[in-house]
């Protein structure tokens, strides 16, 4: 069963076309990953999904729910996490949960025992007395996240969650978002511009351009496919001049696009065409090796 569809998804603002004729099938309990520049249309599809604003045409399905019909039903099943949704500074973090409880239509039985484990679990229970504007931006963050657990989410939509959080912060909640998951079974859509996160967490991934889908795929996938597009060679030498020669010799080369300094004794170097080397070479090898997420997206970049 498919938790989100959308259906030929397009979103005017004024001139702008922020999201251009988009259609994306999310099933439930996956963690679908969404990539792309600043500017890309990402929090324009959140903020559609979360039924903040209505598309300009196409249409959006949550659990075969039409989103322009059955809003509030929505509504229940959606939590989004961003940094347009605000917590109130003035309260508790406790408050803070049982503020959107209450406004989420959750009854106290419900909702009570929930907030003290999203508290426990979220190590806030030692700012039990603090105001919210006195939480580090790293705690307020998962203070947001907790939030939007309250109501155990069908769907939750996570637009850029650890953006310019610390480390082990992000880390924190990359994990916490798997654990739930793994445990029950909720959808997650999480867009980010780090690469790195969406290639841990994410077992689709779709690529946003200029509000266009560049790439929708399983992410196993992505890397068996762009594997046979993008020839990707290892050159090792414990010869520091040898390799010094190579890279003179490739820099004239115009079958080679990029030649990267790994360290002083390995680069990566990507061409146009497949390469067949001479393996038989003293002291310098040579391997074709697989390109990473950050290869394959410069790649899409590049060529879309
Ligand atoms: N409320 C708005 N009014 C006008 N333009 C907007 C508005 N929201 C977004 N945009 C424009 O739509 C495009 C996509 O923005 P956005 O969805 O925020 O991208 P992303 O989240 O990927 O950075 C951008 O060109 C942005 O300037
Ligand atoms: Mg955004």
């Amino acid at each position: 069963m498919n938790a989100i569809e959308i259906n030929n998804v397009s979103k005017n603002f004024g001139d702008t076309l922020a999201v251009n004729d988009v259609s994306l099938k999310i099933p439930q309990g996956t963690i679908y990953g969404l990539l792309g520049p600043n500017g890309a249309g990402k929090s324009t599809i959140m903020k559609m999904l979360s039924t903040l604003i209505t598309p300009t045409s196409g249409d959006i399905k949550i659990f075969n729910h039409d989103i322009k019909k059955n809003k509030k039903e929505i509504k229940k099943m959606i939590s989004l996490v961003s940094d347009y949704t605000v917590l109130e500074e003035d309260l508790t973090p406790e408050e803070n949960l049982k503020m959107f409880a209450i406004i989420s239509g959750l009854k106290k039985e419900k909702y009570e025992n929930k907030i003290k484990k999203l508290i426990e679990d979220f190590g806030l229970n030692i700012y039990k007395q603090k105001l919210t504007k006195h939480l580090s931006s790293g705690n307020k963050q998962k203070l947001n996240i907790a939030r939007a657990l309250v109501k155990s989410p069908k769907i939750l939509l996570l637009d850029e969650p650890t953006n310019a959080i610390d480390v082990e912060t992000s880390k924190f909640i990359r994990e916490y978002i798997i654990n739930e998951n793994t445990l029950s079974n909720v959808t997650v859509l999480i867009s980010s511009h780090y690469i790195w996160e969406i290639e841990q967490i994410s077992s689709n991934i779709a690529v946003i351009l200029n509000g266009k889908i560049a790439i929708n795929e399983k992410t196993e996938k992505i890397y068996k496919e762009f594997d046979k597009i993008i020839n990707m060679y290892e050159f090792k030498s414990d010869d520091v001049q040898k390799l010094k020669n190579i890279i003179d010799k490739l820099k004239n080369d115009k079958n080679i696009i990029n030649i990267r300094n790994i360290s002083k004794n390995k680069i990566i170097i990507e061409s146009k065409e497949k390469i067949l080397f001479d393996n038989d070479k003293k002291d310098i090898s040579t391997k074709k090796i697989n390109p990473n997420l950050e290869d394959i997206y410069s790649y899409i970049v590049k060529n879309s």
